[in-house]
């Protein structure tokens, strides 16, 4: 389909070559989902699509227009039975996660849930359980780690560019009218504290290591409360970590937004020698050079045909690939993936210590919580 596989410098160029160790993967939840099985078909060496499975026909024919020789079912038990499914990547509502990725696990199949992995704290311990039991892997589609500019951050906070962190500064904000329109669950069914603060939690939780204890405050905006949202839709949380560094996130899913001024999501981080910021969805990756010089690397042109679908702005396509390759290859050479089940349980509890401390309005330790879940 002539898509370009790589941005100059940060990868090989290769084309999708599948080999006999590629894994087949088989789809559960065909709207978010199937942006996985196009990227799966269009991006990746080391994972293949092989199934989809949703409950609604139309999102399986609109699916079979693009990939017409891959299996599809609406009953997802049949999809755990087929031989060529080593991997079920589950984009269902996220009440629902807990329950497919069990079921995935107790077929014998590794698992990539997307976020938020699960959004109560009996979820959190089933799946944990599950995972423990069946010795099944799992990895978490954080898709933000995966997008272009906050790899490049990534890769210079572990050359140590930055020198030791000491202040994380996350956010993500998205006016969400057309979510509630096609998703009516977002409203009723989780709270943005696990559907949206997911994003900035995990990224904290990535740099800041341990966190000790979360303070947050949460109230709801007028399209919250004209959608009827069962929790609050705006939070603010400040983190504090073992290591002493702190940690401030941000969510508000009803704002106007404005986003040349302020990206959907952003990660600044404050180190003793230098600072950077990695912003999406606008590509683009700061950082301050030794000699003081603001640098700004732009990926928007060379990247969009690979982390979107050749439009200036699209979605998901490049993290989702990004994402499934690193966990496929993980599986092939028996090396860790990340972030794995506990990585992702302990983050659900930062989220569930967040969600506690803005109704209760004191501080919460994150420990206890970790502790009641198993981890
Ligand atoms: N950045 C990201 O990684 C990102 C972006 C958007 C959404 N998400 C997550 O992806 C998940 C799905 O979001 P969405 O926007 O695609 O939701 P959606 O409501 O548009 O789609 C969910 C799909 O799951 C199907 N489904 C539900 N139960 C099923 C079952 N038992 N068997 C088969 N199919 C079933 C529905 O028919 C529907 O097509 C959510 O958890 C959301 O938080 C992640």
């Amino acid at each position: 389909m002539g898509f370009i596989r790589h941005i100059p410098g940060t990868r090989p160029i290769e084309p999708v070559r599948h080999h006999d160790k590629t894994l087949g993967v088989g789809v559960l939840g065909l709207h978010e989902g199937r942006t996985l099985l196009l990227s799966l078909s269009t991006r990746c060496s080391d994972a293949r699509p092989v199934a989809g499975c949703d409950l609604s026909h139309e999102k399986i024919e609109a699916s079979k227009q693009e990939l017409p020789d891959l299996f599809y079912t609406t009953d997802y038990d049949t999809m755990l039975k087929r031989r060529d499914v080593d991997i079920v990547a589950i984009y269902t509502p996220d009440a629902q996660h807990a329950e497919h990725i069990v079921k995935a696990f107790e077929a014998g199949k590794h698992v990539i849930c997307t976020k938020p992995l699960v959004n109560s704290f009996d979820d959190a311990r089933l799946i944990l359980e599950a995972g423990r039991r069946t010795g099944c892997r799992l990895l978490v589609g954080q898709s933000t780690r995966f997008f272009e500019p906050f790899r490049r951050q990534r890769a210079a906070y572990e050359r140590g560019d930055l020198g030791t962190l000491e202040l994380v500064d996350a956010h993500y904000i998205h006016r969400m009218d057309w979510y509630y329109d096609k998703s009516p669950w977002a409203a009723k069914c989780t709270d943005w504290v696990f559907l949206g603060l997911s994003h900035p939690i995990d990224l904290l939780r990535w740099y800041l290591g341990s966190i000790e204890r979360v303070s947050a405050m949460a109230s709801t905006s007028a399209l919250g409360r004209e959608r009827g949202v069962v929790g609050p839709d705006i939070y603010i949380v400040n983190a504090f970590s073992q290591s002493g560094a702190l940690g401030r996130a941000m969510g508000h899913y009803g704002c106007h937004e404005l986003p040349r001024a302020r990206n959907c999501i952003e990660l600044m981080l404050y180190g003793s020698d230098s600072t950077s910021q990695a912003q999406y969805h606008d590509m683009r990756y700061s950082h301050l050079a030794k000699d003081g010089t603001e640098v700004v690397e732009d990926s928007l042109y060379a990247g969009r045909h690979y982390y979107f679908n050749s439009e200036v702005h699209g979605m998901h396509y490049g993290e989702f690939a990004n994402y499934a390759e690193h966990f496929a290859r993980s599986i092939i050479d028996n090396t860790d993936a990340s972030p794995s089940l506990e990585e992702g349980v302990e983050t659900f509890c930062i989220m569930e210590a967040v969600r506690r401390s803005s109704r209760e309005g004191v501080p919460v330790e994150v420990r206890p919580l970790l502790k009641q879940v198993g981890l």
